[in-house]
């Protein structure tokens, strides 16, 4: 393992851009803004560096990766689209969608990096930081969110720093990010599926295809998962979640939404709200950092105020639901 490497953290702008491309060219990790969460990047097509960055993120390889790209033209050097697949690129690219699709044949993006499928994950971000390393590296990047694995994702610098310092090369700070819950994936398979939710909402992508998103089988036909990332307590704090609550217990803290107030708030340990206004894009820009934050306030669980389901709320409710699963 590479701890102990000197992690240089450096602000946003030019100089941070051109030493991120060159620590990529040199098989390194750079971890980098993205609109939905702060990812931890490697050359594609450099498998050294990939096994690195799965080392550096405590991630089992088994558990594919995303490719990140510049533009849609970028894309389909390195995977085949189909109409459908075509019309979502068209419409939300860049932006928060991941579409997962066949590989094309002479993909240069290391086997390691998709863990031996024929499909590939792909998205071309919509934050300018992240454009901008993506135009100077000139390749495709592999970005999981700069997260220890099983840890919330990062929104923040710091909160990347608090995870990886000592394993990466370099953070570059861009500030917290905008939509706070990662990108929507989407199988292009024959029937296209919602593999996991996320910043783009569902409703609007069915807008384009003309047709409801699937929803994905527990289970591949071999037994793995569709979305291999997706196991059921990924997303953890280390305290207990407890979700829908309607009035705080004993020695809890609330993470609350909307003005209303809940029973027993006053001695809650501690209490952050999502949104007061109940507005669902601030609530999903807020959830990472405030699970981190109460979950250093050593209370004994979290309480979690019900959230609506519409819009970011599909994937706000299924983060927190991967939050509460019961672990050792
Ligand atoms: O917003 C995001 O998507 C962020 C930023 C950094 O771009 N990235 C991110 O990556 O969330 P990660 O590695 O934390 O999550 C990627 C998910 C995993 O659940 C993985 O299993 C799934 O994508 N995935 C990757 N390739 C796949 C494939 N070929 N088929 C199905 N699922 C795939
Ligand atoms: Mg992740």
């Amino acid at each position: 393992m590479n701890v102990g490497l000197k992690t240089q953290i450096l602000p946003a702008g030019e100089a941070a851009v051109a030493a991120a491309a060159r620590v990529l060219a040199a098989g390194g990790l750079v971890a980098f803004p993205t609109e939905t969460v702060y990812g931890l990047g490697a050359d594609a097509t450099n498998a050294a560096a990939i096994a690195h960055l799965y080392q550096a993120k405590g991630r089992p390889a088994f558990n594919p990766l995303i490719a990140h790209v510049g533009d849609i033209d970028a894309a389909r050097r390195i995977a085949r689209f189909d109409a459908q697949a075509s019309a979502l690129a068209k419409a939300f690219w860049p932006g928060p969608l991941t579409l997962v699709l066949p590989k094309a044949k002479d993909c240069p993006v290391a086997d390691l990096a998709t863990a031996g499928l024929e499909t590939i994950a792909i998205r071309v971000p919509a934050h300018a930081v992240a454009r901008d390393i993506l135009r100077a590296f000139g390749g495709p990047v592999v970005a999981p969110s700069a997260n220890l694995s099983g840890h919330v994702s990062p929104t923040t610098a710091a909160h990347v720093q608090s995870d990886l310092a000592g394993r990466i090369d370099l953070i570059v700070d861009g500030g917290p990010v905008e939509v706070g819950v990662e990108s929507t994936i989407v199988g292009c398979f024959a029937e296209p599926v919602l593999l996991r939710p996320g910043g783009l909402p569902r409703g609007d992508i069915e807008r384009v295809l003309g047709r409801p998103l699937a929803q994905p089988p527990a289970d591949g036909d071999d037994g793995q998962p569709l979305a291999p990332g997706m196991l059921a307590s990924h997303y953890a704090p280390r305290t207990r979640v407890r979700l829908d609550a309607g009035s705080v217990e004993d020695g809890e803290a609330l993470l609350a939404f909307g003005p209303d107030a809940v029973a027993g708030v006053d001695a809650a340990t501690a209490v952050m709200n999502l949104s007061v206004r109940g507005d669902l894009d601030e609530a999903a820009a807020n959830l990472f950092g405030y699970l981190r934050a109460l979950d250093v306030r050593g209370a004994r669980g979290i309480a979690v105020m019900p959230v609506p389901h519409h819009g970011l709320g599909e994937a706000i409710n299924d983060r927190l639901r991967r939050a509460a699963v019961e672990r050792d």
